[in-house]
């Protein structure tokens, strides 16, 4: 089988395309033809050697994937050969909140990957996908579309009439875009570019920032609501959560996923997160059931996933330079196997 590696050492100029024996599955495990997977900023951090996980090489990359069961291991009660499936992050994380004994076990590091034509997982670290769902679509439902889900909907209890801000128009910032107007919720999102807020608010946004033109967007955002948001999706990190705590509501949500601008606020006075007796979470992406549940939403919803650009997988290089220039893209990134 073809597979991308990371042969012996991190960059872009360490992978390579190689041919590998196809996997035989052990009892309670599943083989996949992985059919495409997407792209995230988490594999960019891996496949540049800054992500604090352990890599052993030769390495496959990329976490998120979806295809088809072709062989079952004995004992397999969940999935029969045909089934369409994606592979959770976090392989162990099935119900509940993050514990220690369930985080760590992610795929795309440090287990290997879905950047292969096949890949072997323990039947439970995979969901069905919705049948509708193109491969290229589903490949981007573990990380971008679980993370928004888990933090809106599952931990951030998004009611029908709260007003959601959301940073930039990457993978989780629009999949948090079409959730919060399934939800009923409307969306303040911000980007650098005004032609990607005019497609933001083609797919339902309610009001639009260029946060190049206008640096105070929490301001705005607290002039447009007249008192705050109820949640804060913050991809940005070190730059925007201080402002992102600014935009709230008192009493609101603000949800850390990423880490754009960086992870380390030198000097950060917590009086603004008092005086709004702000709610802040920590995102680890989500657990099995959340994975479930968002995928049956998105089969009620017919909801489709934005894909930006589709690359074959000898061409993975590319969609990692484009990754890496970031603000090129709307939306997911994917390549097809
Ligand atoms: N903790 C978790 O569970 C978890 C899960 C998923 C992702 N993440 C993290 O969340 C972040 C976003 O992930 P992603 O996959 O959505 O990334 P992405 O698709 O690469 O998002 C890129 C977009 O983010 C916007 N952006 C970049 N810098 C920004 C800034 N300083 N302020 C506001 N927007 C900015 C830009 O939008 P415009 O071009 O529109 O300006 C850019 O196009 C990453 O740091 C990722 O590692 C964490």
């Amino acid at each position: 089988m073809k597979a991308i590696q990371l042969t012996n050492g991190f960059g872009l100029n360490n992978l390579a395309l190689t041919e590998l024996e196809i996997p035989t599955p052990g009892p309670q495990e599943v083989l996949i033809r992985m059919r495409a997977a997407s792209l995230n900023y988490r594999d960019l951090v891996i496949l540049n050697g800054f992500m604090p996980v352990e890599i052993k090489f030769p390495f496959i990359p990329l976490s998120d994937g979806a295809g088809e069961i072709v062989a079952v291991g004995q004992g397999v009660t969940r999935f029969q050969v045909g089934d369409r499936v994606a592979g959770n992050l976090q392989q162990r994380f099935i119900a509940g909140n993050p514990r220690p004994d369930v985080l760590g076990e992610s795929l795309g590091g440090p287990l290997n990957g879905v950047a292969t034509e096949y890949v072997v997982l323990s039947e439970n670290g995979v969901v069905p996908i919705p049948d509708y769902l193109s491969w290229e679509e589903a490949s981007t439902l573990p990380i971008a579309a679980l993370t928004a889900w888990s933090m809106l909907i599952e931990y951030g209890g998004l009611q029908a009439g709260d007003t959601v801000l959301l940073q930039g128009t990457g993978g989780v910032s629009i999949f948090g875009l079409q959730f919060s107007v399934m939800a009923g919720a409307r969306v303040i999102i911000t980007s650098s570019s005004n032609a990607k807020l005019e497609r933001a608010k083609a797919l339902g946004a309610w009001q639009t920032i260029n946060y190049s033109e206008v640096p105070d967007w929490d301001k705005a955002a607290l002039e447009l609501t007249g008192c705050g948001v109820d949640h804060v999706l913050d991809v940005g990190g070190a730059e925007t959560m201080e402002k992102s705590i600014n935009a709230l509501r008192i009493g609101g949500t603000l949800s850390l996923v990423g880490f754009l601008s960086g992870l380390t606020i030198p000097e950060y006075d917590v009086t603004s997160i008092l005086q709004k007796a702000a709610t802040i979470r920590g995102s680890q992406v989500g657990n099995r059931d959340h994975f479930e549940r968002m995928n049956r939403a998105i089969a009620h919803q017919s909801l489709h996933p934005v894909i930006d650009r589709v690359f074959p997988l000898d061409r993975i290089g590319e969609a990692f330079t484009l990754l890496a220039e970031g603000k090129q893209y709307f939306g997911k990134i994917v390549v097809q196997i």
